[in-house]
């Protein structure tokens, strides 16, 4: 079944104590939408995940995720965190491929289908970030852009696995921008992407579900979420205080 999930990604934010105090926040106000179904992800700091895996470790529908994984298993990679050390912590989500990953850390989408791999084997979810630049949606290059990331990123995954990946559709010149893309926009191409994902795993499709980011806040979530083909949302900002991220989390219940 198409699961409908918001998700937080704090990024580079907040100390031991704010994380603590946000994802308490964030747990003990959204009881009545995580028991109506719509599941709740936090994506803290990874020196956050094992306090923040703590506090969600009893509550259904509320899940923790690394922010990025290592492309390779274990070894002499100083600065590197596993995948398996991710798990080991009680995560069950990573992201894999966000923008800032992509643009800043020249992560290719050779190196991100190795991610997804080490993901899979040790039992967590990638949420597989994909979207286009501006210039690329200017010269209508964006269909093209968002194809590649998904066939040579995800699509050397066996259709068995397939059901537990989540996409995140995230234009790049919407993230941290204050410009959403519009209800129209986005649609389009989240459809896109579930066609494309039907060519390759057939039905399988209909059950993924598909995020949009990229500037989504109180004001816009409700009109986003209502769309056929978007699945729920994956927020940056807008998820760093838990009144304005709970809001979004109604929105979609
Ligand atoms: P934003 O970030 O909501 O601050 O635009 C979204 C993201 O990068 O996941």
């Amino acid at each position: 079944m198409r699961r409908k999930i918001v998700a937080g990604n704090w990024k580079m934010n907040l100390n031991s104590q704010e994380a603590r105090q946000l994802a308490s926040e964030v747990v003990n106000m959204v009881k009545d939408e995580v028991r109506n179904g719509v599941e709740v992800l936090l994506f803290p700091p990874f020196v956050h995940l094992s306090q923040v895996g703590q506090l969600v470790v009893e509550r259904k529908n509320i899940f923790c995720g690394a922010q990025n994984c290592s492309a390779l298993p274990s070894g002499a990679y100083t600065g590197e965190i596993s995948a398996s050390m991710i798990e080991s912590v009680g995560a069950k989500f990573v992201l894999i491929g966000h923008s800032e990953r992509r643009q800043y850390f020249n992560e290719t989408n050779e190196v991100l289908a190795q991610k997804v791999l080490r993901a899979f084997e040790n039992n967590l979810s990638p949420v597989f970030c994909c979207g286009e630049l501006k210039e690329e949606r200017e010269k209508g290059k964006h269909f093209e852009t968002v194809s590649r990331q998904i066939e040579e990123g995800l699509f050397h995954i066996k259709s068995s696995d397939f059901s537990r990946v989540v996409i995140a559709y995230e234009p790049v010149w919407a993230i941290g921008t204050g410009l959403t893309a519009s209800p129209a926009q986005a649609q389009e191409m989240h459809l896109f992407i579930r066609n494309l994902l039907s060519k390759k795993y057939g039905s399988l499709a209909g059950e993924i579900s598909i995020l949009y980011g990229g500037s989504c806040n109180e004001q816009n979530a409700a009109e986003l979420f209502s769309l056929p083909d978007i699945d729920g949302g994956l927020i940056g900002g807008a998820s760093l205080k838990s009144r304005s991220f709970v809001n979004i989390i109604k929105s979609m219940a």
